[in-house]
């Protein structure tokens, strides 16, 4: 499974890098806005920032919401820098605007998947990946690992080739069971990556060796 981190923050963005385990980045319109980016050529920027500190897939999401439009936005996305993968909603122009990028050669990852039939239509399309959003699904009541599991038995039986990318991770357990049911990619906040470090017996195995190596 691949290691993205989900954040638009640099200093998170190298930290996670330089752990040598990243595989790319994902960010959306809330993530930058945190970061107080704005405007497009400091968003442009920003992308750019983030391709040379990673090399790897950057996930950089469209804000339009029409066709013509996302088609627009997205070649001036993917023109920042050949890592760009164009993130488009899961909705009926971006289907229609996945697949017109799946024809062009340019990477997209299908967002806001939140049901198989979703995933189905955009791997039709020929999205690179699709991310069902695990954490917001668990909020409302319903069990995002299951669709994970879900969509990755269909994509097998199916022959897709669409990447499921994990999303909305809130825990290192989470990143742990789509490990499990399939994932392909988990994009993961750097608290989520950084807690799977964690372990009890280790820290005191390693005081004890320490301690230890005194008398040797
Ligand atoms: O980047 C999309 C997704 O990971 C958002 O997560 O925590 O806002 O549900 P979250």
């Amino acid at each position: 499974m691949k290691f993205f981190i989900d954040t638009a923050n640099l200093s998170q963005i190298r930290e996670a890098n330089e752990l040598g385990i990243l595989d790319g980045v994902t960010t959306n319109p809330s993530l930058m806005a945190k970061e107080g980016i704005k405007g497009e050529e400091a968003i442009f920027n920003h992308y750019k920032t983030i391709c040379e500190i990673v090399d790897g897939d950057i996930s950089a999401e469209v804000l339009s919401t029409t066709y013509a439009e996302m088609v627009e936005e997205g070649k001036k996305l993917a023109a920042i820098h050949p890592n760009i993968v164009v993130k488009i909603p899961m909705i009926k122009d971006g289907v229609k605007a996945i697949k017109w990028f799946s024809d062009n050669g340019i990477k997209t990852n299908c967002t806001l998947i939140f049901s198989a039939g979703q995933a189905i239509l955009a791997a039709k399309a020929g999205a690179t990946y699709i991310s069902p959003f695990i954490g917001r699904i668990d909020d409302s009541g319903w069990n995002g690992v299951q669709l994970i599991e879900q969509i990755a038995r269909i994509y097998a039986i199916q022959g897709y080739e669409s990447e499921i990318l994990a999303a909305s991770i809130r825990n290192a357990n989470h990143i742990i069971q789509c490990a499990e049911a399939g994932a392909d990619v988990c994009t993961c906040p750097l608290d989520s990556i950084l807690g799977l470090l964690k372990h009890p017996l280790t820290d005191i195995g390693l005081a004890k060796f320490i301690e230890d190596s005194k008398k040797m």
